[in-house]
């Protein structure tokens, strides 16, 4: 049996407009004299975006996303904690092709769920399919002001968000696996695992099927030092419905899936709150039209992410990989 919703949420992603056009985000490396020029317009645009998309960088290998992620920043985050599958393709350099492509990722922030978030994500592709396969990117600056026009924006501001993950046991027998809590945490150690959520403050539970259950509070919002101002940043990509596509996690409650959300104050969201925050979405938006060898270097907080399913054709390929870091604790609000 599989669990709806009275409104199916298929495309979050507005009408499928674009506001904002990627090319005047675009560096074209080949026009740059010497490395250390096209660094230094990296950093300008880097400050003055938070968006920079590079085109024929030349890149033979994801591992090499290490070297243009370290114009922006050197400590790599391990994703201790994240909430998705991850393979690797270097020390630092992670595998985002895990989800099926037939699987509408919603917009989000990066790690926005755990206590210290990366304020840098560098996106790369060595390979992409003709048609789709796009990262979407959305100005949180204007999503932001929008989302606090409504209601469900002044209650996330209020409340914050609670957010509960499920996660399976590696030598368990649960047959509906996403995520692993040794694979989450990085350990075989239920007692490592029990230090890591009391030191983030988070509720616990071990079900009799091996199952770890987490609960916990955060902030909707992050302060913004560069732009002085709090940003949203807890879009709907954690919340249950995110599974409404994949089997067989859609036979399972919200509250059972590998993630889900309520606003802080215990409540669920409801299905009007979710069609504004979607709509929300697309207000500044832009296509990261992927092609061989691309890298974009995305703020977290400035910009949230999403990836629309796509459709491989026979012979086709998406291959990218990512890296994360700049890590910031997490300051939440600041009024
Ligand atoms: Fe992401």
């Amino acid at each position: 049996m599989t669990y709806n919703r009275a409104q199916r949420f298929i495309y979050p992603f507005g009408n499928g407009d674009l506001a904002l056009d990627m090319d005047a985000y675009t560096l074209d490396c080949s026009q740059y004299a010497s490395q250390h020029a096209l660094e230094i317009a990296i950093h300008d645009q880097w400050h003055e975006k938070g968006l920079v998309v590079l085109v024929n960088t030349g890149m033979q290998h994801l591992s090499e996303l290490e070297r243009w992620s370290a114009i922006i920043y050197q400590d790599f985050n391990a994703y201790e904690g994240g909430a998705a599958p991850r393979s690797k393709w270097s020390d630092a350099v992670y595998s985002i092709d895990d989800t099926p492509p037939h699987i509408d990722m919603g917009y989000h922030n990066e790690g926005c769920y755990l206590s210290v978030s990366p304020r840098c994500l560098v996106l790369g592709s060595m390979d992409c399919p003709k048609t789709g396969g796009w990262t979407l990117a959305s100005d949180n600056e204007v999503t932001t002001d929008e989302l606090l026009k409504t209601d469900i924006g002044q209650k996330l501001q209020k409340h914050g968000v609670r957010y509960v993950r499920n996660m399976t046991d590696k030598h368990g027998d649960n047959t509906i696996v996403h995520k692993h809590w040794q694979d989450t945490f990085l350990t075989e150690s239920r007692e490592d695992v029990e230090r890591y959520v009391l030191a983030e403050g988070w509720d616990h539970q071990w079900m009799p099927d091996g199952i770890l259950r987490t609960s916990y509070w955060a902030d909707a919002f992050e302060y913004n030092e560069k732009l002085g101002k709090n940003l949203f940043f807890a879009n709907l990509a954690n919340h249950g419905l995110f599974f409404d596509q994949w089997h067989p996690f859609n036979t399972l409650l919200d509250e059972e899936r590998p993630h889900t959300m309520l606003v802080g104050d215990g409540t669920p969201f409801t299905e009007e709150d979710i069609a504004t925050i979607y709509a929300i979405n697309n207000k500044a938006s832009l296509g990261l039209r992927w092609q061989d060898a691309d890298v974009a270097l995305i703020d977290n907080e400035r910009w949230s992410h999403a990836r629309p399913a796509y459709a491989i054709q026979p012979g086709e390929a998406r291959v990218m990989g990512v890296t994360t870091g700049m890590l910031k604790k997490r300051v939440g609000s600041r009024f």
